[in-house]
């Protein structure tokens, strides 16, 4: 069954769908398993969190990644706080994001704690093991604009062929000058274009099996770290 509201057309249940992107916000198979696979295992993580471990991601949508992210470096008990920034240029309504997330028991008590900042309409959340800022506005425009550099990032800006314009050449150069000496990226797509621009901002990048349906996804790894301070 369907049902559209905020441009949001909700499939089997829960799994909102943009209707502005015509593209899922995560995966109809298993959101959160994909978020797994291909964002925290694809920047390696948990293994390389450590205490002010900073990650960026490119489109915020449900918050799914967060609390992913979040519930992760609780598991692993890692002293301190995880800062995490999202750029999104299309807020999603806190009970869209609320209905998304309620799809995934285990991140249940995360979903909960945070959702009232939510409703809230929260930019900026400090929690004693959180640093959490959501950027709005078109990433194309406020990465420029970012003074701090990530361990690890989220590529997740809806599908290249759906959203061409969050993966260009120009914006991954910003993804690489926003990262920190050794830090990562991942992403479910394999798009050439997308691996040749993050190649050619620097990145060393590598095709691995994706998550479910898809057969490859990608991983880079900054090695160089002169870029001047953004
Ligand atoms: C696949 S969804 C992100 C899913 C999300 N990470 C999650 O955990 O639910 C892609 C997001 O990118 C956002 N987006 C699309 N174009 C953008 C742009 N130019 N700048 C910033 N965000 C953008 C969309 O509004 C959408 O929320």
């Amino acid at each position: 069954m369907q049902d559209q509201q905020d441009g949001i057309d909700w499939r089997d249940g829960d799994v909102p769908v943009s209707t502005r992107f015509d593209d899922p916000y995560f995966s109809l198979e298993d959101g959160l398993a994909e978020t797994r696979h291909v964002f925290l295992a694809g920047n390696d993580l948990p293994a390389r969190f450590c205490c002010g471990f900073h990650i960026a991601e490119l489109g915020f949508g449900t918050g799914l990644n967060l609390l992913a992210a979040l519930h992760a470096w609780r598991a692993a008990g890692i002293a301190g706080r995880l800062a995490f920034t999202s750029f999104e240029a299309f807020p999603m309504a806190a009970q869209d994001m609320r209905r998304a997330q309620s799809r995934f028991a285990d991140l249940a008590p995360v979903a909960a704690e945070l959702a009232p900042h939510w409703t809230g309409g929260a930019q900026r959340i400090v929690l004693g093991d959180l640093d959490f800022t959501l950027v709005t506005g078109d990433a194309r425009k406020t990465l420029k604009a970012w003074p701090h550099r990530a361990e690890a990032w989220f590529l997740d800006g809806f599908s290249p062929a759906k959203n061409p314009e969050l993966w260009q050449p120009d914006l991954m150069q910003e993804v690489a000058r926003h990262t920190a000496k050794g830090g990562t990226a991942a992403t479910y797509t394999a798009a050439g274009f997308v691996r040749r621009g993050l190649e050619a901002a620097g990145f060393s990048v590598s095709r691995v099996a994706g998550y479910g349906r898809k057969r490859h996804m990608t991983r880079a790894t900054l090695a160089r770290g002169d870029a001047p301070t953004p």
